[in-house]
């Protein structure tokens, strides 16, 4: 999708039937009743990991015994910790808790930058907070407003791609009607009861099934689009720990290539060696999977073409990267 007039005006149409049909079936849930910044800032924060079943009552729970910022500003950190138990993620609850002082402090912030700046504020919980406490025109742009958008458009862009999340925060920044909240409220509510995340959409029940491109070309479930995961290539390599005497044998890797330039140790046969002992491990890097099977070897002569160091030397000057850490125990100095 290109960012133009034409995805605006688009846009801009599918406004009223939007917020018709979000007026008319709005789910009723506690914190859409009486709202200050501050419970905005708690409600968004507890659903940022936590389903909405789930906080419906830990949310009146907690803004009943911290209704104010001041209050949960006062309160102690165990207190606040002891009344988040069981949500999970305790740091929002320190972040909160946090956030609550500089608000004591300083008032409720009152731009996107400031929003953003609280602890346990990310650009999705900035945006949600901005339009719904504030008043901000200021979209709160997830997995599910992608979900929606890039069906309304039958967008083929890659939603793992950040570029594709800016545009259309910029795209829907440019439409916000003046109610604000209720905007970035009924793109949540779409996404979460008819829109849905798995499964076929509720196209029947939608308020844009005449304007939703995908829909129209009946391919609703070929969006969003996603990066193609890439199959990892799966190499057997058999490693070697040859140890010395007090030393063991380490080899420069490659300039290119994976783990390049850094130490680690040969990939060999251990025929030739006397084999002390045996074990297989994994390593995962991002494309290619390491299948190992290493061996502990011991030999009378240092060989040219390696680098004999000592287990302090590996473990202080040679710093091996973690796909050798399953045979590390195997550098020791001998008992
Ligand atoms: N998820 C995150 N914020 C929400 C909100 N305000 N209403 C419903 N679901 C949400």
């Amino acid at each position: 999708m290109e960012k133009s007039g034409r995805e605006e005006d688009a846009l801009r149409l599918a406004m009223p039937p939007l917020q018709t049909w979000y007026r008319a079936n709005a789910r009723d849930l506690p914190w859409r009743r009486l709202r200050t910044p501050y419970t905005v800032l708690v409600s968004e924060l507890m659903l940022q990991q936590t389903r909405v079943e789930a906080v419906k009552e830990r949310f009146v729970r907690f803004t009943e015994r911290f209704p104010t910022a001041e209050a949960l500003a006062s309160a102690s950190e165990e207190e606040i910790l002891k009344e988040w138990e069981g949500l999970g993620y305790y740091s929002r609850a320190r972040n909160l808790h946090k956030a609550a002082k500089i608000i004591a402090r300083e008032g409720f912030p009152r731009t996107w930058v400031g929003v953003r700046a609280l602890p346990g504020v990310g650009d999705y919980t900035a945006g949600a907070i901005c339009s719904i406490a504030l008043g901000l025109p200021e979209p709160a742009v997830d997995g599910n407003v992608l979900r929606i958008v890039t069906r309304f458009f039958a967008d083929p862009a890659e939603i793992d791609d950040v570029r594709v999340k800016k545009r259309y925060s910029s795209l829907l920044r440019e439409v916000y009607p003046p109610e604000t909240g209720e905007f970035t409220e009924a793109l949540m509510e779409l996404g979460a009861i008819v829109c849905v995340p798995n499964g076929a959409p509720m196209c029947g029940a939608c308020p844009w099934s005449a304007l939703c491109k995908a829909h129209l070309r009946g391919e609703e479930t070929a969006y969003p689009v996603r990066r193609e995961k890439r199959e990892r290539r799966r190499e057997d390599h058999t490693v070697l720990v040859i140890r010395c005497r007090d030393k063991f044998a380490l080899v420069r890797r490659p300039e290119k290539g994976l783990l390049a330039g850094l130490y680690g140790f040969p990939f060999g046969d251990p025929a030739p060696y006397r084999i002390l002992a045996s074990k297989r491990a994994k390593h995962i890097f991002t494309h290619i999977e390491w299948d190992m099977t290493g061996y502990l070897v011991e030999t009378d002569e240092e060989q040219e073409g390696y680098l004999w160091a000592t287990a302090e030397e590996i473990r202080y000057r040679y710093a091996l990267p973690s796909a050798f850490s399953a045979f590390t125990e195997w550098v020791r100095p001998r008992s």
